[in-house]
């Protein structure tokens, strides 16, 4: 039994938790995601699974993506993503509609499916869907040598090592990385991005590990704003944009190992319904960076005050407008717009560990839940 207490204190490495653990692993997981593959001097993305079948991406009329839990959120930020470089239509499916509802699939999609384990029964059955069909499929897993990393025809790791937290957090952050590498690269080859942009952006990718970094060093100033709101029964997650899937994936945090009822929104969804929920007992987490419609967040977060919600805003450095609103602001460095989920995630996974902590659960193993879920 004692024996079992050290193995496992060796292997979290000097923090209290798994989930801790992972968390402050990201800046090394983003980097071993793009080594060797991001050669940012060169301006240059060079990655087997994608440049062995370019054709297949850049002849897709559209992609469409299949997942589960935060793996999905990954899914959706890579929506915003492709979009917005690559300029190609992009769905995004849990995989457990997907495979039941009788889906258009052509031969020419391109069907990724994002899995940490590789094992999921859903986005499993998915594949098998969409490859029955004659579509293309790409796998982004972490786990080497997976079921989901097997039966696909191409795909790429995550790199992130093993994760053990049941609350995924940097296999989140690395599938965003692996995503983006791939958007950037069928945005080069599509010539939808000039040489010149393209070259900013692999020299800002390759500064993202120091900013997540940074980003944790917001740890002292979240885990007292966890302690302020730990006895909340509901919390709202608002974001806009590339941030708006990272709100869902706040709130999943969250729920998963407080308990803590909570809900992520599109920030405008707010005054469609959400609204009515707010009084001043209720926290509202608000993702407002910098760009990205940060005037009309500016003006939701107006709306929150106004029916006094508690408003913790999650902010670009130097930021001053929220900061004379808010109630908290946690700040995390500037980058470039779509690169923003790698460091406003940060936080917001900090925020549910640390209530967790505080409420005395179980961090690393939730009740109800399993690290893969391999029935459907
Ligand atoms: C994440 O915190 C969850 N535990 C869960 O939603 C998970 O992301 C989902 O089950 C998908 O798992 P996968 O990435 O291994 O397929």
């Amino acid at each position: 039994q004692e024996l079992q207490m050290n193995l496992e204190q060796i292997e979290k490495g000097g923090y209290d938790h798994f989930m801790l653990k992972e968390i402050y692993e990201q800046p090394d997981a983003i980097r071993d995601t793009f080594r060797g593959r991001m050669l940012a001097d060169q301006g240059l993305i060079k990655m087997a699974g994608i440049d062995d079948h370019i054709d297949k991406f850049i002849n897709a009329k559209r992609i469409l993506v299949v997942a589960c839990g935060t793996s999905w959120h990954a899914g959706l930020v890579a929506e915003y993503v492709f979009e917005e470089l690559a300029r190609v239509p992009v769905e995004v499916e849990y995989a457990s509609e997907f495979r039941y509802r009788n889906p258009v699939i052509d031969k020419d999609d391109v069907l990724i499916a994002i899995s940490q384990s590789g094992e999921t029964a859903d986005t499993m059955a998915a594949i098998k869907l969409a490859k029955e069909s004659g579509a293309f499929v790409f796998g982004v897993c972490n786990v080497v040598g997976s079921s989901i990393s097997r039966e696909s025809h191409a795909g790429a790791y995550t790199h992130a090592g093993p994760e053990i937290g049941v609350a995924s957090t940097k296999a989140f952050t690395t599938q965003i990385t692996v995503l983006t590498l791939i958007a950037l690269q069928l945005a080069k080859k599509k010539g939808k991005i000039s040489t010149s942009d393209f070259h900013t952006y692999l020299k800002e990718l390759e500064t993202i590990p120091e900013k997540v970094a940074e980003a944790l060093t917001t740890n002292d100033l979240v885990e007292k704003i966890a302690a302020i709101y730990k006895e909340s029964k509901n919390c709202l997650y608002l974001g806009r944009g590339f941030n708006f899937p990272v709100a869902l994936e706040g709130a999943l945090k969250l729920k998963e190992i407080s308990y803590i009822h909570a809900e992520g929104y599109p920030a405008a969804e707010m005054k469609h319904g959400p609204i009515a929920l707010i009084d001043d007992q209720m926290p509202v987490v608000v993702i407002a960076t910098k760009k990205g419609h940060y005037e009309k967040v500016v003006s939701n977060i107006q709306e929150i005050k106004a029916r006094s919600g508690k408003i913790i805003g999650i902010v670009t450095k130097g930021d001053v407008d929220v900061k004379n609103l808010a109630d908290h602001v946690i700040e995390v460095p500037e980058t470039i717009e779509f690169m923003t989920p790698l460091l406003t995630t940060i936080p917001l996974q900090l925020l549910s560990y640390h209530i967790a902590v505080l409420l005395d659960k179980n961090v690393d193993q939730p009740r109800n839940l399993a690290k893969s879920v391999t029935v459907e």
